[in-house]
């Protein structure tokens, strides 16, 4: 794995050490009004982010060329906007970050989907 695929992966891993040492932190303080932030954190920061960098390594070519770096930068500010954004929502502190990050996170999603459409296997006479 490298390139794009690999950054895809090996932030994932990162989120998902962040995201454990969270749950474990609320597990020991006994204080689980955070867990949407944490369940977010692991789902988008480790499961998204994983499928991400695994679709880029089966299909190289979508990884090649702008549209798939701008995914990758929109995919993680989403996250560093979103995450906090669910903390800040939960403790009554604003919405806006929740809203802004929310924004980014299905437009990451939508970029992949157009990706995705662009890297499908075209079939031609010779196949
Ligand atoms: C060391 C690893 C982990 C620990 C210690 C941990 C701990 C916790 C704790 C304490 C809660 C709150 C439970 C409650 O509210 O009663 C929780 C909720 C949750 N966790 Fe984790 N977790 C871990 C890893 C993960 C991973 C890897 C994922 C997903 C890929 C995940 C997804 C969730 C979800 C979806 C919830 C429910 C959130 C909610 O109710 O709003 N967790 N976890």
């Amino acid at each position: 794995m490298r390139g794009l695929a690999f950054w895809f992966f090996f932030t994932a891993i990162i989120y998902v050490i962040a995201g454990m040492a969270f749950g474990i932190h609320m597990s020991v303080v006994q204080d689980f009004a955070l867990a949407p932030a944490h369940a977010h954190l692991n789902l988008l920061g480790w499961v998204t982010m994983a499928l991400f960098g695994i679709y880029y390594h089966l299909v190289p070519k979508a990884a090649q060329g702008l549209l798939a770096r701008i995914h990758f930068v929109v995919a993680t500010l989403a996250l560093w906007i979103f995450i906090p954004g669910i903390v800040f929502a939960i403790r009554q502190e604003g919405e806006l970050f929740a809203k802004v990050g929310s924004l980014l996170t299905i437009l990451s999603m939508i970029l992949f989907l157009v990706i995705v459409f662009l890297s499908r296997d075209r079939q031609d006479a010779s196949a």
